[in-house]
């Protein structure tokens, strides 16, 4: 446990608007990390648009980045964050790049959003879900996949408090010590849901924070959550749920600084998805007022 780290964040950019690494990197340099990005694609802007352009990175120009790093000895982190992944082929690298930062310090924190879709719809090839599963899941320090992903890593329907709750035991039984179920829609109500499993013995320390929904759809909230619990689980190693508090509370300020400004513009913002207000919410992400508290269970 330190205060700061090193970060090799592998993940997309847009050239304009915030998801992936442009959500990421710049709320983990504010939490005070050395962000190292690796930009798995370059798009023009997100896939929500009617269009985009750009450019795909593929398994052997990630590896490429990773000997150039290492000839130099560079390869020193503490931590790998890892979001969208597109292309098995680009999975099993990343699995890699694991084993070979794990070779430098054995202690390497592996920080895995297990991208795989959202609300009943996949958004990356079928093969990939067996990928995580077998390979990804077990060398994962954190996990925080959303509802739909739990299902498709545990093979369980999540449609109560409880199922969440032996979700997050499977998920342990596979490999990571820390699982936050990011979002899930259970009996009306929208929450997150945090498992840490301190010990082998002991089982994990659960706990459930309510977030209220605004009526709107946002791009990159799930990446910045990823980073956040990232940032202050560092800081707060041995309380996941005082991690999940302070991402959730940024996360609450910066969606309610969104809507407002999109609003102020003249613009309803139940209409299309909201490009987040990063840069203008950089208090709320440094200093954040804990709003949302957790609930043990
Ligand atoms: P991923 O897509 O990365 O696997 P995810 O589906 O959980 O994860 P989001 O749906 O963006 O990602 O949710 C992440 C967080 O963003 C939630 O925990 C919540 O704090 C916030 N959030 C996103 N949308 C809303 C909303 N409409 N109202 C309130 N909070 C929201
Ligand atoms: N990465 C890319 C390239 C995207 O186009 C999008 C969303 O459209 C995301 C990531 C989504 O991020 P999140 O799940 O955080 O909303
Ligand atoms: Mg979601
Ligand atoms: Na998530
Ligand atoms: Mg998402």
């Amino acid at each position: 446990p330190s205060d700061t780290g090193r970060v090799l964040s592998i993940q997309s950019h847009t050239v304009q608007g915030y998801v992936g690494n442009k959500s990421a990197v710049f709320p983990l340099q504010l939490l005070g990390f050395d962000v190292d990005p690796i930009n798995s694609v370059q798009f023009s802007n997100h896939t929500g648009y009617p269009t985009f352009r750009g450019q795909v990175l593929d398994g052997k120009q990630l590896w490429d980045l990773i000997e150039g790093l290492e000839e130099n000895q560079l390869l020193h982190y503490t931590h790998l964050l890892t979001g969208y992944i597109g292309s098995v082929s680009f999975l099993d690298t990343v699995l890699q790049v694991v084993d070979k930062l794990r070779s430098v310090n054995p202690d390497l924190v592996y920080v895995c959003d297990p991208v795989l879709g959202d609300e009943g719809k996949l958004y990356v090839p079928q093969e990939l879900i067996s990928v995580y599963q077998q390979k990804v899941v077990p060398v994962a320090s954190m996990l925080t996949p959303n509802q739909f992903e739990v299902e498709l890593l545990t093979g369980l329907r999540i449609t109560s408090e409880q199922d969440g709750l032996t979700a997050c035991n499977t998920l342990h039984s596979a490999g990571p010590r820390k699982v936050v179920i990011t979002s899930a829609l259970i009996g009306g109500k929208l929450l997150l849901i945090g498992s840490h499993k301190k010990t082998q013995e002991q089982p994990p320390e659960q706990f459930k924070i309510e977030i209220p929904k605004i009526p709107a759809y946002f791009a990159g909230t799930g990446d910045l959550t990823t980073a956040l619990l990232l940032g202050w689980s560092n800081k707060y190693p041995d309380s996941l749920e005082t991690a999940a508090e302070l991402a959730v509370s940024s996360l609450q300020a910066l969606l309610k600084r969104t809507v407002e400004d999109y609003k102020r513009a003249g613009f309803d913002p139940s209409t299309s998805s909201l490009e987040i207000r990063l840069i203008q919410s950089q208090d709320d992400i440094r200093n954040p007022v804990v709003t949302c508290k957790a609930v043990k269970f």
